[in-house]
C-alpha cells in the first residue's frame, strides 16, 4: 500500500525529474529528499552504493510512499565499469526497494527504454509496448532490467520513462543545449536512425502521484507522442528557433564513439498509461515549442 498523507522519500530528488516528483508530491504530503554528490535544498545525502536505507531520517513505520529516481544514468560510465555501477543500480537500489517492500510500501521505481536492445528494423521504429520482451545491449539497461524483474516479481511500480525534458530553463538540458548551438548558427549533427518519444518531466511526476494515490502497480510506459528519429526532432527545433535547417547534419548513430553500441530504436508505445490517466501527456512537439519559445 502507498498513502501519500503519510509521507514521502523521493531518493535521487536533484535531477530535473526529481525536483519535479518533489514539487508534485509535496502539494500532498512531507517529502523526504536525497541527493548523492550535488545537495538541493533541504536534501539529504544518501549513496545507493554505500548507505543503509534504515538510516535515512524517515519513520520507515508509518512512511506512505518510496520513489526510487536515484542512479548511475551515464551509459558509458555504466559501460566503463560495470561492476561498480551494479553495485549503485542494481545491488543498493534493491537494498532500498527490499527495505521499503519489508516496512509494507510498494516502492515507484523509475526504469528506462534502455531495457529493450532497440534493434532498428527495415529503417522504422515499432514503439514497444509493456508486454514485449526485454533484451538490454548495455550494462545499463541490464541493471535497469535486473531491478525491473525484482519488482515486477514482487510488489511495486515500474515506470518505464523514454527521454526526458524539462521545460524549466534552470533544469538544462539536451535540448535547450542544442537550442543554445542552433541560435550561435553552430552546426549540429544528429542521428537519423535512432528514433525517440520526448516526454516532459512535469507529467512524469504526475503520473508518480497518481500512482501513489490510486495504487497503480505494475509495468507502465511513461512516454508521450510522436515518435521520431533525433534528426526530425533536430529540424523540428531548428524551425522553431527560425533558424537554417542547414544547421542540422544528418548522420548515423554509429558515427559517435560510445563504450558499447546504443538502441536504435528507442520508441516506447505509451498509450496503455494514457488512456488511464485523466489529461494528456505533454507532446513532443509542444515541448520542441517550448524550448524554442523560452530560447
Ligand atoms: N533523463 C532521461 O531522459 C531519462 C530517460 C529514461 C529514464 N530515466 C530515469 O529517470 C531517473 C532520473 O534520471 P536522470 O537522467 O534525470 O538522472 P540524473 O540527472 O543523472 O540524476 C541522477 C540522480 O541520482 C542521484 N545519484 C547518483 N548517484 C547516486 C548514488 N550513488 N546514490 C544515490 N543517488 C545517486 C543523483 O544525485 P546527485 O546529483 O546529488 O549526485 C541524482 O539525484 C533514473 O532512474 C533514470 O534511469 C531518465
Amino acid at each position: 500500500m502507498t498513502d501519500l498523507r503519510q509521507g514521502a522519500l523521493v531518493v535521487g530528488a536533484t535531477s530535473s525529474v526529481g525536483r519535479a516528483i518533489f514539487r508534485e508530491l509535496s502539494q500532498d504530503c512531507e517529502v523526504v529528499c536525497t541527493h548523492h554528490r550535488n545537495p538541493g535544498p533541504n536534501t539529504v545525502a544518501f549513496d545507493l552504493g554505500h548507505d543503509e536505507p534504515g538510516a535515512l531520517p524517515v519513520d520507515w513505520g508509518t512512511l506512505g510512499a518510496v520513489v526510487v529516481a536515484g542512479g548511475l544514468t551515464q551509459l558509458d560510465v555504466c559501460a566503463r565499469d560495470p561492476v561498480a555501477s551494479a553495485q549503485v543500480n542494481v545491488d543498493g537500489t534493491l537494498r532500498l526497494i527490499r527495505h521499503a517492500q519489508l516496512s509494507g510500501i510498494e516502492p515507484i521505481f523509475l526504469s528506462s527504454d534502455a531495457v529493450f536492445s532497440g534493434v532498428l528494423s527495415n529503417a522504422q521504429p515499432r514503439p514497444k509496448t509493456e508486454t514485449d520482451p526485454v533484451d538490454p545491449i548495455t550494462a545499463y539497461g541490464r541493471q535497469k532490467r535486473a531491478v525491473e524483474d525484482v519488482v515486477l516479481g514482487s510488489t511495486g511500480t515500474v515506470l518505464r520513462l523514454s527521454k526526458l525534458v524539462s521545460t524549466r530553463p534552470e533544469d538544462g538540458g539536451f535540448l535547450r543545449d542544442l537550442a543554445a548551438q542552433l541560435l550561435r548558427h553552430e552546426p549540429i549533427r544528429a542521428a537519423t536512425d535512432q528514433f525517440l518519444n520526448l516526454t516532459w518531466t512535469e507529467d512524469v511526476a504526475r503520473v508518480v502521484r497518481l500512482a501513489i494515490a490510486e495504487n497503480l502497480s505494475g509495468l507502465w510506459h511513461v512516454a508521450a507522442e510522436p515518435v521520431r528519429s533525433r534528426y526530425d526532432w533536430s529540424i523540428a527545433l531548428a524551425r522553431e528557433l527560425g533558424v537554417s535547417e542547414d544547421l542540422v547534419r544528418p548522420c548515423s548513430l554509429a558515427d559517435f564513439e560510445f563504450l558499447e553500441p546504443r538502441p536504435k530504436d528507442c520508441s516506447l508505445d505509451g498509450s496503455r498509461l494514457q488512456h488511464r490517466l485523466p489529461w494528456t501527456l505533454r507532446a513532443g512537439d509542444r515541448l520542441i515549442s517550448d524550448i524554442a519559445g523560452a530560447g
